[in-house]
């Protein structure tokens, strides 16, 4: 099963100078919960947005098309289907950015594990795919107000892909 998981603004954005927009420690810890154990997939601008290299508990696969590119405790990939052939963790397989990848993967993705910001950054430049709400049921919507340690409200939720809807 392929799902992404993201955190997006009210108007989809999620990035902005190569970095999240915002420190939302609830959705890190969500974020931390839903992966842990499983292969995450991501690009390498995403990979080198991390201050502590590959996150553990998890297979990193990082794809880039530097063929030279090795760090550390990664699965390096030159393509989207490499990465998928490359993931070896049990259950779902996680789709975690940036933008780059999500738009390259999106038709393949079953499931959105979706954080939404309930605020409009400014100055941002990396969105993900628009989601077209036709295509998707909502199975869990978890909303939860800002409090002292994040910033925003904010609501988790997740997406299936509707049988009938695939691209
Ligand atoms: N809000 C969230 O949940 C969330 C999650 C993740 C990331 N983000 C944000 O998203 C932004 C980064 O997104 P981005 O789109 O700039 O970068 P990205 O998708 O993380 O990485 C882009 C890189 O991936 C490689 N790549 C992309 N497509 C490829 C392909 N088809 N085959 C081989 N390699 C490929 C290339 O690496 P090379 O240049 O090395 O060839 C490319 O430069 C940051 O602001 C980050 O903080 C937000």
């Amino acid at each position: 099963m392929l799902s992404a998981i993201v955190a997006i603004d009210r108007n989809g954005a999620i990035g902005k100078q190569g970095q999240l927009l915002c420190r939302m420690p609830a959705d890190m810890r969500h974020f931390k919960e839903t992966t842990m154990g499983h292969s995450i997939i991501m690009g390498r601008k995403t990979f080198e947005s991390f201050p502590k290299g590959a996150l553990p508990g998890r297979q990193n696969i990082v794809i880039t098309r530097n063929r030279s590119y090795a760090p550390q405790g990664v699965t390096v990939a030159h393509s989207v289907d490499e990465a998928l052939a490359a993931a070896t963790m049990p259950g779902e397989v996680f789709i975690i950015g940036g933008e780059q990848i999500y738009n390259a993967t999106f038709p393949l993705v079953d499931t959105i594990h979706l954080t939404v910001i309930d605020h409009k950054f400014n100055d941002v430049d990396a969105y993900f795919p628009r989601i077209d709400m036709r295509s998707w049921t909502i199975t869990e919507q978890e909303p939860h107000p800002a409090d002292d340690r994040n910033p925003y409200p904010f609501t988790f939720m997740t997406l299936k892909r509707k049988k009938t809807s695939r691209p």
